[in-house]
């Protein structure tokens, strides 16, 4: 299973002590089959790479230009940047960009782009509170993915985070029963073999005992509880326990 860290807009470099619990926590046996990525800000992907550098945690940026070169483009960062400081994955397409205009064209440029840099992806997908109640779920996660990974051949180093906005950092999560079947209905749009897939939405120490039920899914991607050790060591511990 993977454990994916978003911690989003927080943290500095002194946060990054508290990582030293988690770097323990990942050469013990409790880590289990856990495979552990960190997304922090471009700000620290530089200093995590070095505090990582003898254990098996793997990081990752939030987002990407779209641009393989370098260009004329202030305050953005390329892939082949992230990947010079160690990066080896990148998140894409997260709702949170998708409401400040990132369209679905746009994040198939992005994932190429990753791709050619040789940075795996996580490409998130996922419906709002009015497109769910409209009951318009599947289409939009069609069309997401449809256009998402136009063109795209090397499904092997794609991970799919399925995120239904209406639950990211609401405390609310899917019932069991809709989440397997969304899931299921990702899966059946890939012919042979399906890229993996995680859940993402308000994960934490107390729903992952049901989250973890789910067994079609392949891992978590936490926004807010990433952001504590202890929760996020918790949250790997009761996917096991
Ligand atoms: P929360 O876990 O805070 O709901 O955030 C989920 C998310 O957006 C991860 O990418």
């Amino acid at each position: 299973m993977y454990f994916v860290a978003n911690w989003k807009m927080y943290g500095n470099l002194s946060s990054l002590n508290t990582l030293n619990k988690v770097i323990k926590f990942s050469k013990s046996k409790a880590i289990n089959k856990g495979r552990l990525i960190y997304c922090p800000p471009n700000t620290l992907i530089s200093p995590l790479s070095k505090k990582f550098s003898n254990c098996q945690i793997a990081i990752g940026a939030q987002n990407c230009h779209e641009n393989e070169s370098y260009g004329p483009f202030t305050g953005f960062v390329n892939c082949k940047m992230l990947k010079n400081i160690g990066a080896q994955f990148v998140i894409v397409g997260h709702s949170e960009n998708r409401k400040k205009g990132e369209n679905d064209k746009l994040i198939n440029l992005k994932i190429k782009s990753a791709l050619k840099a040789k940075l795996k992806v996580i490409f998130c997908i996922g419906e709002t509170l009015v497109e769910k109640r409209k009951k318009k779920t599947k289409s939009i996660l069609s069309n997401q993915i449809k256009i998402g990974l136009k063109k795209v051949k090397n499904k092997s180093k794609i991970f799919i985070a399925y995120e239904p906005v209406w639950a990211i950092g609401t405390g609310i999560i899917p019932s069991s029963n809709d989440l397997i079947k969304t899931v299921q209905f990702i899966k059946s749009k890939f012919k042979k073999k399906f890229p993996k897939i995680l859940y993402g939405g308000s994960v934490n120490p107390k729903n992952i005992k049901n989250l973890k039920e789910i067994d079609n899914i392949d891992g978590f991607l936490i926004g807010g509880a990433s952001q504590n050790a202890n929760k996020f060591i918790d949250i790997v511990k009761k996917t096991y326990s």
